[in-house]
């Protein structure tokens, strides 16, 4: 089976989260499915820089005012297609936001474009890729079913994955003809969305399987609560959601081989990681003192990760004589008090606020816990990398992290199965709790190293969700 997968990032050459690790994992983890996966993704200055050969496959003469072409391409272990269209994404730094921090203002012809290009090759309009089916993730490749539809034509079944419901790519209507959709998309049942263009709206509206990353997550947004404006559209799609559990990349996140770590491990050297905590001590201006309990977090500094909670909770991490070791980039606000935070604690708390693939990886290899005290989340992927790393995750009650930690309750330390500490509610208090119990745990090296080695063993990789997207996949081409 031939799949055509379409998103806008992808690691290892364009990453602002977990999309890209998704993007750029799954398609290994398929082919042992005896799926061949080749993903579409924009010609971003660090997509085209990256790619080994490329040749053109197909010229768009005017792609929303400019020339395009499809290259097919190859980047490492990847199989692409590249969008290359300059006038839209030949542009430095971070793929939606100017350096203003505002979003690009030609956001919707940009993702339109990728959309565009997707419906064009799930068509086969490249005879050397005619793909069986179509996987679209998250509103950027949202319009992607919604073109197949209005044109009306045959096309490959689509599957639709909602990495991130908060992100809805919402565009005025007066757009929609000059995106190439008829007027009669403008309907409840087409592409409008709160009086205006909703991208991932299209693709929850028009796939003919929509996943979501985590099973507890797929349920959530089918509520009020959770659905941010899209559950009753998901109730209605009822057995066409899904929810399929992410994988982490276990090549690129196996602490054995980590070239990012100062000291390598594994399960029967954990002590090699307090190599890994004086390294994290080090880079980031923490006291050197290999006793105290080191929190780290690796996130997007936005509203959904709750560090605002993590700032409130300072007080009781002061209290337990622990240390915390943030690396995020994001919102203004957040990364502001997380400077204020380590101005009125240095040596104790310690931030660096940037992009940084290897320190991320030092700290899953150095902290003791890694805390993810979100609000909501899809599935997350920091706590899977985590449990690898032998580093305790302390997480809400909320989404994927439900579906991927056992909690150190006592029935569960009593088994002998717990891998990490869940807390609830999402508070400051809630949050307090997660730490003292994780302090408590840390106390008694038995209970902890334990809980270390159960984390360890877990099976985090691609294996089941590859399988469970294949028979999906399968379900819907017959092949
Ligand atoms: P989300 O996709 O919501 O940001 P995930 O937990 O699914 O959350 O994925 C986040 C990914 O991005 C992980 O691979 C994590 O290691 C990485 N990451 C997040 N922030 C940073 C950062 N500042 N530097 C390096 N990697 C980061
Ligand atoms: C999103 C979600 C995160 C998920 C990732 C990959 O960005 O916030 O929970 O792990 O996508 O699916």
């Amino acid at each position: 089976m031939r799949v055509l997968s379409v998103g806008s990032e992808i690691y290892p050459l364009v990453k602002t989260g977990g999309l890209a690790d998704v993007m750029g994992a799954l398609p290994a983890a398929l082919s042992s499915e005896g799926i061949t996966v080749r993903s579409l993704v924009p010609g971003y200055p660090a997509v085209t820089a990256a790619l080994d050969r490329a040749e053109s496959v197909l010229r768009i003469p005017d792609l929303f005012g400019g020339a395009a072409e499809i290259r097919a391409a190859a980047a490492g272990r990847h199989d692409l297609f590249v969008l290359d269209a300059p006038h839209l994404y030949a542009r430095p730094g971070n793929p939606y936001i100017a350096s203003n921090g505002a979003d690009w203002s030609d956001n919707a012809q940009r993702f339109a474009a990728l959309c565009r290009a997707g419906a064009l090759l799930a068509r086969g309009a490249v005879g050397g890729f005619v793909p069986d089916l179509l996987h679209a993730h998250d509103w950027q490749a949202g319009l992607v079913p919604a073109y197949l539809h209005y044109e009306g034509h045959a096309a490959p079944p689509c599957v639709f994955t909602v990495h991130n419901l908060a992100f809805q790519g919402w565009f005025p209507a007066h757009l929609l003809g000059g995106l190439g959709l008829p007027a009669s998309a403008f309907v409840i049942d087409g592409v409008e969305y709160f009086g205006g263009i909703g991208f991932l709206k299209a693709g929850l509206q028009f796939a003919d399987a929509i996943t979501t990353v985590s099973p507890r997550y797929a349920t959530e947004i089918a509520t009020q609560d959770g659905g941010m404006g899209l559950d009753g559209l998901l109730r209605k799609r009822g057995s066409a959601v899904h929810g399929i559990l992410n994988g982490l990349d276990t090549a690129t996140w196996n602490p054995a081989t980590d070239e990012h770590l100062a000291a390598r491990y594994d399960v029967a050297n954990l002590a090699a990681r307090a190599v890994n905590k004086r390294a994290v001590q080090a880079r980031m201006g923490l006291a050197p003192d290999p006793r105290a309990l080191l929190f780290g977090v690796v996130s997007r500094l936005a509203g959904q990760k709750g560090i605002d909670l993590i700032i409130e909770a300072l007080p009781v991490l002061d209290a337990l004589g622990a240390q915390l070791a943030v690396l995020g980039t994001g919102e203004t606000g957040i990364e502001a008090s997380l400077r204020e935070a380590v101005a009125a604690r240095p040596g104790r708390v310690a931030a660096i606020i940037g992009f940084e693939e290897s320190l991320s990886h030092l700290i899953q290899g150095g902290a003791d816990a890694i805390l993810v005290p979100s609000r909501f989340e899809p599935c997350g992927l920091t706590q899977l990398a985590a449990q690898r790393y032998g580093a305790i995750p302390v997480v809400s009650l909320v989404g994927g992290l439900v579906d991927t930690v056992i909690d150190a309750n006592p029935v569960a330390i009593s088994a002998g199965v717990a891998t990490g500490i869940q807390f609830g509610p999402v508070s400051e208090a809630g949050l307090s709790d997660g730490l003292r119990r994780a302090a408590a745990l840390f106390a008694d090296p038995d209970k902890w190293s334990r809980m270390q080695r159960n984390a360890m063993a877990l099976d985090v990789s691609w294996t089941e969700p590859a399988r469970n997207y294949a028979a999906l996949y399968r379900s819907l081409t017959s092949r």
